[in-house]
């Protein structure tokens, strides 16, 4: 056996083990408990973030070992630095990394079990382990925010024009409404209504809209896309990361983006960008998403070519512009109304 590949392996698995052990620490609180304390004995922690004391101490133990914690005093526990980095609310978080990969774990023993039989039971999955669901919006939200406001925003002028018109934007699939609520800080007099399937994701949405002061312009609404209606035409239609998950309603979800756009309006939706050549997955900033594609498969989606949905917005008559970002793994497709 080659010792160094061997050894290659050993070393991703600690990274995995590392990265579970961070989640633990996100999502019951550990490591925001132990910014409020400065330091903790694993009992003081416990008792300040509602945990178990037994399971905290071994916590402490493993995300000692893993350099997630210094001992400051016999017993008594601080965030090393690298701690720190996965405090969720620290600018350039690395949480996001924590939940994405105890969320790839959960996929991946789907996948395996599910591969006999072929079955793909839907977007239900996402909802099986009820730690990752209500860090599912904010782990997106910590990969893509920054991305929205500094690269996507200033380069899609189709933004501008929503914003000089001040009128009414609707997200469909809009997750825990993160993109909704960025635009609607950006631009202060955007009205927004978000939709989503996920009654998690919109009381999420709506408990940040209301703690950021913007509920009164965005609101969020639990609803099926298929089924979207609204009385007043909307400016700008946004979908991100959502079309995928409705592919196979495709004709009637671009029915219903053209039906509520007004005519001066616009469709943005931004997708990842399924590369057409394989070799390019072999690019370290490209393996993940060729793995998010077999858990989407789980779910019943599966990424797509900027020209596929550019073809769509043709087909409902509407003329589409692609942009390509971040070394092109991201695409966003603009659909205007014919003139
Ligand atoms: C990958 S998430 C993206 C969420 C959000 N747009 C974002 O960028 O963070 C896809 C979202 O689409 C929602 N979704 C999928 N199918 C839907 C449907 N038929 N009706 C409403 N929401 C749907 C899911 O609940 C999920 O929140």
């Amino acid at each position: 056996m080659n010792a160094d590949l061997r050894q290659e392996v050993m070393r991703r698995t600690q990274g995995a083990i590392f990265l579970n052990i961070a989640y633990i620490g996100v999502v019951n609180r550990l490591f925001d408990g132990l910014l409020t304390l400065g330091k903790a004995s694993a009992v003081e922690l416990a008792a300040h973030t509602g945990m178990d004391a037994a399971y905290v101490n071994r916590w402490c133990d493993s995300a000692y070992a893993f350099e997630l914690l210094d001992e400051v005093e016999t017993d008594r526990f601080a965030m090393t630095e690298l701690g720190q980095m996965f405090l969720p609310d620290a600018p350039g978080s690395l949480m996001p990394f924590a939940v994405n990969a105890v969320l790839g774990a959960h996929m991946a023993e789907r996948a395996a079990g599910l591969m006999p039989s072929g079955e793909r039971p839907g977007e239900k999955v996402l909802a099986e382990r009820k730690t990752v669901l209500p860090w599912f919006g904010p782990m997106l939200e910590g990969m893509f925010g920054s991305f929205l406001s500094n690269e996507i925003i200033p380069n899609v002028p189709a933004y501008q024009e929503v914003d000089a018109r001040q009128g009414l934007a609707v997200d469909l699939g809009c997750g825990n409404g993160w993109y909704l609520r960025r635009l609607g800080q950006r631009l202060p007099n955007l009205r927004g209504i978000g939709l989503d399937g996920f009654d998690e994701n919109i009381n999420q949405a709506s408990r940040l809209a209301a703690k950021e002061g913007i509920a009164d312009r965005i609101g969020f609404r639990v609803g099926d896309i298929h089924h979207f209606a609204i009385d007043e035409a909307a400016d700008l239609i946004a979908m991100n990361r959502a079309l995928h998950h409705v592919w196979d309603q495709k004709e009637n979800v671009f029915r219903i983006i053209k039906q509520h756009l007004k005519p001066e309006g616009v469709a943005i939706i931004w997708e990842p960008n399924w590369p057409n050549n394989r070799q390019l997955l072999r690019e370290p900033g490209r393996r993940g998403m060729a793995f998010q594609n077999l858990s989407e498969h789980v779910q019943g989606n599966h990424f797509l070519q900027p020209a596929e949905i550019a073809a769509q917005f043709e087909q409902v008559g509407m003329q589409p512009e692609i942009y390509l970002f971040g070394e092109d793994r991201e695409a966003v497709v603009v659909g205007r109304n014919k003139a």
